[in-house]
């Protein structure tokens, strides 16, 4: 039986943000309008509709962060698992793996990425549970070089995705919310770390764009990655 899982990748510790608003621990418990981002996260998916949960953690705040969200979260279906080493996004996607089944879909969202409407709005669940393969959702910015940046024919077919390219092809960021099928736990053993020593989600993606089972979902709403302390203070306002 298919069932949607969402993977939130809580592990980073967020180098940009450390000291602000005295921040010792991870960014991801760092309070944004009075809620710490976990819990902020954790309540935008739900209202999507989703309902069942693996959050990927740092070694040194995986009690802290299971507190945090057991107590604002009682009913939910929440799963953990500790990721040892920051060794990028698709190594932490893998820490899930033993959560998931065959014929899952699961969804993965980066903690610090929030969204103004719900992207999945736009999927077709039955379709991907018939035909598998990956989802990215991607928004035009100014600055692609800071992000992942997809590279997409005028069909709207996925080309090519590259991580924070210097001479970036499109200025399409791709955001930090991703669907996969169970697949992608065995594609990560393929993935061979990159230059800067990281299994990346854009090789995870590079896999299933050659297979030709990647699309794209371009975003109409606003999307932060509220990685830094100005990023933080935007989604702030936009939130009120
Ligand atoms: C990560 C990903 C990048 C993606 C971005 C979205 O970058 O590596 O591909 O575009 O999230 O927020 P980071 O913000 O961790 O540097």
């Amino acid at each position: 039986m298919t069932k949607i899982k969402c993977v939130i990748a809580a592990g980073g510790l967020g180098t940009r943000l450390q000291e602000f608003r005295q921040n010792d621990k991870t960014k991801i418990l760092i309070e944004v309008n009075g809620t710490p981002m976990i819990n902020r996260q954790i309540h935008q998916i739900a209202k999507w509709g989703i309902e069942e949960f693996i959050i990927i953690t740092n070694p040194d705040f995986d009690e802290i962060i299971r507190e945090v969200t057991s107590k604002e979260f009682p009913d939910l279906n929440i799963n953990y698992s500790i990721q040892e080493s920051p060794k990028g996004i698709s190594h932490a996607f893998s820490k899930a793996e033993k959560f998931v089944n065959k014929d899952d879909i699961l969804i993965l969202v980066l903690g610090d990425n929030f969204f103004g409407e719900n992207p999945l709005l736009d999927v077709d669940f039955s379709k991907l549970e018939k035909n598998k393969g990956s989802i990215i959702f991607t928004k035009e910015v100014d600055n692609p070089n800071e992000f992942g940046v997809a590279e997409v024919d005028k069909n709207g077919k996925v080309l090519d995705i590259q991580e924070k390219p210097n001479n970036p092809k499109s200025n399409l960021a791709v955001v930090g919310i991703y669907i996969f099928d169970h697949m992608a736990m065995d594609n990560i053993n393929l993935l061979k770390p990159s230059k800067r020593g990281e299994y990346e989600i854009t090789d995870l993606i590079n896999i299933y764009i050659n297979q030709d089972k990647c699309s794209n979902i371009e975003l109409s709403s606003w999307w932060i990655d509220a990685g830094t302390p100005e990023r933080i203070i935007d989604l702030e306002t936009r939130l009120l």
